[in-house]
């Protein structure tokens, strides 16, 4: 085999010129593969031995995109353009032949061959969107020339894949093949046998003529997608080029695209989406855990606690295929927690996700029991009973007598002490915190709480399962509430003093919301329930303002009231004049002089406090790396994941701005909730920020 570069080979096979590309993992669209493919294809088209051309990728994957390293740097090789220009440009057919993820950049290379066949595991997709910039390589142009207008603008803006079948369905690919190499090869040799032309996607005009007599279909798309893109730059650029197929030539078009994409790319946004996209992938690597500890098999889940939070960590195992037995102290409970995971699944048969067989199928995963000893053979047992720790350490004194040598004991603690937890078993290093969100069968982030003893391979094993079950894990050391909700904490203390001193709870709920959030403070707190932590004979209503909304029955969304009124059927928020008054006889209680509260001011005393935490969190250990902080905010949280997290969100401010803020509100405050973090001080006297922290 003939190598181009160390990335392409190229061999002429049977009348054949194969292309053969191999950049490991994810044949990413590198400098030497474009190079090499370049080269290759010029090389092959050349060759009089060669009556077509085969491109094909080694691995597990066809190109799944341009090398996102390589954005933001001075470019370098021959340009992605100008391979492409050659591929479609060819005087012989060229051939795609395709598994794995054809993705992005390797979906544009795929879509400027004449002809393109696929394994039927294949899936296709223009994830850019994500990425915060757009399909720069005439994707935006080509893609709706093949799948229609409708189809393109959904697979751009939202950046999903599809599968083999959509692909075949929509003209993505032209066929499905059982073997990569033979049935590409089949399929150039048929190319060239039947003489069939060289077509050329871009001079593809009939799938825009629908579109082009439907003159509301962006206006009607865009009002679609508002709500999921507010905030965000791409998806609106990507309408825009994809309106221009209709208007535009397909040279003026690629124009367009290009400099949409130039904007983008030089953006801070989508700085911030690429930065959290190996955030989130370097999150799963613990340093001292090397790739390949060894793990233990987790073929059997015991669950102790069929409430929310039971229910739902279930069902991530059960969806999987993992049998759980599930625990609870009275029969009540436990059926009525097995009803909500059923009526849950039934959920996702009215959406047409899943059929009744498939809900029977799973739910017959599930080992209901009111015996705790029932769990002794399981390989790890979760415990997501009521956060109480006296309750915990008898469950836990109750696991460690009962469960098998060699299993994991883990409790789903949202903040408590997990070194005492372990304390009371004799296999503390079997011992970890795996902190689920609400709801937990949905939400992507789980914190891995490494107690002081837990072991390498149970840290491994749990990061491993988190994967297996589409998790995000992010590992975090033993503090009052960990990094997530440690964190969340100082944002509440702050929103709750704008209130006394000024703003009312919509107001920091809209500077909150307009920043990137979904919802402010004050509407996560009606939507997690007021309640939290409330004992009604116990409650404090004179002191504390949530206690008296609870006295008031204002409990948060499940009682249609809480700091907001909520409209019964649609939810739609209210502000309530009764929490107005609530607020103005707190703040003369506590002797406050009110005052007009600038939006910049809102903003800065929620968010950097949550600076200052995270930068205590890392001094002290608790979190890995400062880009782990920020996808427990972005994926838990809803931290606007276009402003990177907290901690890429301080380099973007600048860190010397936001100690100098924390300093001046210490001095307005004299309070020493603002006294910096050691961290912030010394990254900027050495003139540096969180991003320079190997
Ligand atoms: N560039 C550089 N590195 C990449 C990459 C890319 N496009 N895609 C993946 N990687 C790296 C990951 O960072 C990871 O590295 P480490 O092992 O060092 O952490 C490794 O490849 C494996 O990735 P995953 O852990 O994500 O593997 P997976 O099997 O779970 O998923 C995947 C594979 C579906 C391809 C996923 O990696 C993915 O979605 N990649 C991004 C694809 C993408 O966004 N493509 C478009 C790029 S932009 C573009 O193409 C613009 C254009 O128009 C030219």
């Amino acid at each position: 085999m003939a190598a181009i570069t160390d990335m392409v080979d190229l061999e002429i096979q049977d009348g054949v010129a194969v292309i053969r590309i191999d950049n490991p993992p994810v044949n990413a669209l590198s400098e030497g593969v474009r190079n090499g493919l370049h080269e290759a294809v010029l090389k092959a088209d050349a060759d009089d031995e060669a009556e077509a051309i085969l491109i094909i990728c080694e691995g597990r994957t066809y190109i799944a995109g341009a090398d996102i390293r390589e954005f933001g740097k001075p470019h370098r090789g021959v340009p992605l353009f100008d391979v492409q220009d050659v591929i479609e440009g060819a005087s012989k057919p060229v051939v795609s032949t395709i598994h794995g993820t054809c993705l992005g950049g390797g979906l544009e290379v795929a879509i400027c061959c004449h002809y393109r066949v696929a394994i039927s595991t294949a899936r296709f997709g223009f994830p850019e969107v994500k990425l915060g910039i757009l399909p720069g390589a005439g994707g935006t142009q080509r893609l709706p020339r093949i799948v229609g207008v409708k189809k393109a603008l959904e697979m751009m803006v939202k950046g999903d894949m599809v599968d083999a079948n959509f692909a075949l369905e929509n003209g993505l690919i032209d066929a499905l093949v059982d073997d990569l190499y033979e049935g590409g090869m089949a399929m150039a040799k048929k190319v060239v046998e039947e003489g069939r032309p060289l077509i050329k996607v871009r001079d593809a005009n009939d799938k825009l003529e629908d579109a082009k007599k439907d003159p509301k279909l962006f206006h009607r798309f865009r009002r679609r997608v508002a709500r999921k893109t507010r905030g965000f730059d791409a998806p609106e650029s990507i309408i825009q080029c994809v309106e221009d197929t209709l208007i535009k030539s397909f040279d003026d078009g690629i124009q367009g695209e290009r400099d949409r994409f130039q904007v983008l790319v030089n953006g801070i946004k989508s700085e911030a989406q690429r930065y959290y996209f190996f955030a989130e992938r370097q999150a799963g690597k613990i340093p001292d855990v090397p790739k390949g500890t060894a793990t233990i098999p987790i073929g059997k889940v015991g669950m102790i606690g069929a409430g929310t939070m039971g229910g739902g960590i279930s069902m991530n195992f059960l969806s999987e295929g993992t049998p759980v037995t599930i625990v609870e102290a009275n029969r009540e409970a436990l059926d009525r927690g097995i009803e909500v995971m059923r009526k849950n699944y039934l959920r996702g048969v009215k959406r047409g996700r899943l059929t009744e067989a498939d809900v029977d199928v799973i739910m017959g995963r599930l080992t209901p029991t009111l015996s705790i000893e029932d769990v002794a053979d399981c390989d790890l047992v979760i415990e997501a009973v009521f956060e109480n720790m006296d309750l915990k350490k008898e469950v836990f004194t109750k696991l460690d007598a009962i469960v098998k040598e060699g299993a994991i004991l883990a409790t789903n603690s949202s903040g408590l002490d997990i070194n005492s937890i372990a304390a009371v078993t004799k296999r503390p290093e079997m011992v970890l915190g795996t902190h689920f969100f609400s709801p937990a069968n949905i939400m992507r982030l789980l914190e891995v709480i490494r107690a002081e003893k837990t072991s390498k391979k149970v840290m491994a094993t749990v990061m491993a399962l988190a994967k297996r079950l589409g998790k995000v894990p992010v590992v975090s050391g033993v503090c009052p509430g960990f990094i997530g909700n440690r964190i969340l904490r100082q944002r509440g203390v702050q929103a709750l003093k704008l209130i006394f001193e000024g703003s009312m709870p919509w107001d920091v709920d809209r500077v909150i919301f307009d920043f990137g959030f979904p919802m402010g403070p004050f509407a996560m707190v009606d939507l997690a329930g007021v309640d939290i932590g409330w004992d009604a004979e116990n409650s404090q209503g004179d002191k504390n303002i949530h206690h008296r909304l609870c006295e008031l029955d204002r409990r948060g969304q499940k009682t249609g009231k809480g700091w907001y009124n909520y409209h019964p059927e649609t939810r739609f928020r209210t502000t309530e004049p009764l929490v107005e008054k609530l607020v103005l006889e707190f703040s003369e209680k506590m002797g406050k002089t009110r005052r007009k509260i600038s939006d910049e001011e809102i903003l800065q005393r929620c968010i950097y406090p949550m600076i200052n935490e995270g930068a205590k969190i890392l001094e002290e250990g608790i979190s890995q790396r400062p880009s782990d902080i920020d996808v427990v905010w972005v994926n838990g949280y809803a931290w606007p994941v276009y402003r990177g997290g907290p901690m890429f969100y301080a380099d973007t401010v600048g860190l010397d701005k936001v100690l100098a803020k924390l300093k001046a509100f210490q001095e307005q405050d004299n309070d020493d909730f603002w006294q910096p973090a050691p961290l912030i001080e010394k990254l900027v006297a050495e003139g540096k920020g969180f991003k320079d922290m190997a």
